[in-house]
């Protein structure tokens, strides 16, 4: 089997790659190299921008995993144009180059920040949607178009409506940025938002097992999963796991958004209904609290 990543070079492409190349798979790694900074020696490396319309020959029926973006939640709400022509227009030429090469699957890394500030918890795929940040208001459009392109010429389409992703190689994120800070001065830890944020986390493993498991037993035509841990945890206790790992009792201060929030378009509160995907046979091994354990070891050896 053949398969295409597109941002394989960037934190979570990279991880499937290694895995589908461990599996003896042929990968093709399509990514421009904007942020994505690892290259599998044994993938097949292409370097293209995919804002551009895809002008590469690709094999037929391969089967394409779509992760290219700029997944910068915070920027997205300034860099409007950067993050449409990243999240929406790769998106659209990324489903051409699925439909030309009459491909098996697409399966795209969507976002849980597709509903928003939740009416209720855990979310449901046929709950309500609305963003409140650009960059989850793009990825609803990637999914219209995921949704259309299985419709209108019977593609096989996934939506994975993603959790936060932690682990190895993440370059971006809570503990990114809090290992940054008190690397620089450890006796103060600025916290974005009032810190009572509460979210789940999945670990690298589990979403690449996920994504794999999507893309083995999804059924045909257009699918929408959830995929994260089945609880949350608070911005302060992932401080306090870093701080004790790091054996530090920095001084917290807060930057509010305004309500608590860390920065405009931030959810507060998130948590997943994952039962679609448990019925395809995946559950996640860790729950958000191990999940962000292992991914400040992983983040304090790199
Ligand atoms: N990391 C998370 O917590 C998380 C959560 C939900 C969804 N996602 C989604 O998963 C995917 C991967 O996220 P990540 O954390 O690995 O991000 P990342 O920034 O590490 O990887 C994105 C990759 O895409 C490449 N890229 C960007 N624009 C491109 C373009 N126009 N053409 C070709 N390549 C391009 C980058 O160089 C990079 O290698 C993204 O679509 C993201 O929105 C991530």
């Amino acid at each position: 089997m053949q398969y295409i990543v597109t941002g394989g070079a960037g934190f979570v492409g990279s991880h499937l790659v290694d895995n589908l190349i461990s599996k003896k798979s042929d990968v093709i790694v399509i990514d421009d190299l904007s942020t994505g900074k690892y290259v599998n020696s044994k993938s097949k490396f292409v370097k293209f921008d995919l804002r551009r319309p895809v002008s590469l020959s690709m094999p037929k029926g391969a089967g394409i995993f779509h992760l290219a973006a700029n997944p910068n939640v915070r920027e997205s709400m300034q860099d409007t144009q950067e993050h449409f022509d990243r999240d929406v227009k790769a998106t659209f030429n990324v489903m051409e180059m699925a439909r030309k090469a009459d491909c098996q699957f697409v399966i795209f890394l969507s976002t849980s920040a597709v509903y928003g500030d939740p009416k209720r918890m855990p979310s449901k795929e046929s709950d309500p949607v609305a963003p409140i940040s650009n960059y989850a208001h793009f990825k609803l459009i990637g999914e219209g178009l995921l949704e259309f392109y299985a419709r209108a010429y019977g593609l096989k389409t996934v939506s994975l409506r993603m959790a936060n992703i932690i682990g190895k190689r993440s370059d971006h994120g809570v503990i990114v940025d809090f290992k940054k800070k008190l690397s620089h001065n450890p006796d103060i830890l600025e916290l974005l938002g009032d810190g009572t944020q509460k979210k789940s986390y999945i670990y690298i493993s589990d979403a690449i097992d996920a994504i794999t498991v999507a893309a083995r037993k999804s059924r045909a035509g257009y699918s929408v999963l959830n995929v994260g841990s089945t609880d949350n945890i608070s911005v302060r206790e992932i401080a306090a796991i870093l701080e004790k790992k790091m054996g530090l009792h920095p001084k917290h201060i807060f930057k509010d958004a305004g309500g608590g929030r860390g920065w405009k378009g931030d959810v507060k509160l998130m948590q997943l209904d994952i039962s679609r995907i448990k019925a395809l046979g995946w559950k996640p091994k860790f729950n958000s609290k191990q999940s962000v354990e292992r991914a400040v070891d992983d983040i304090l050896s790199d």
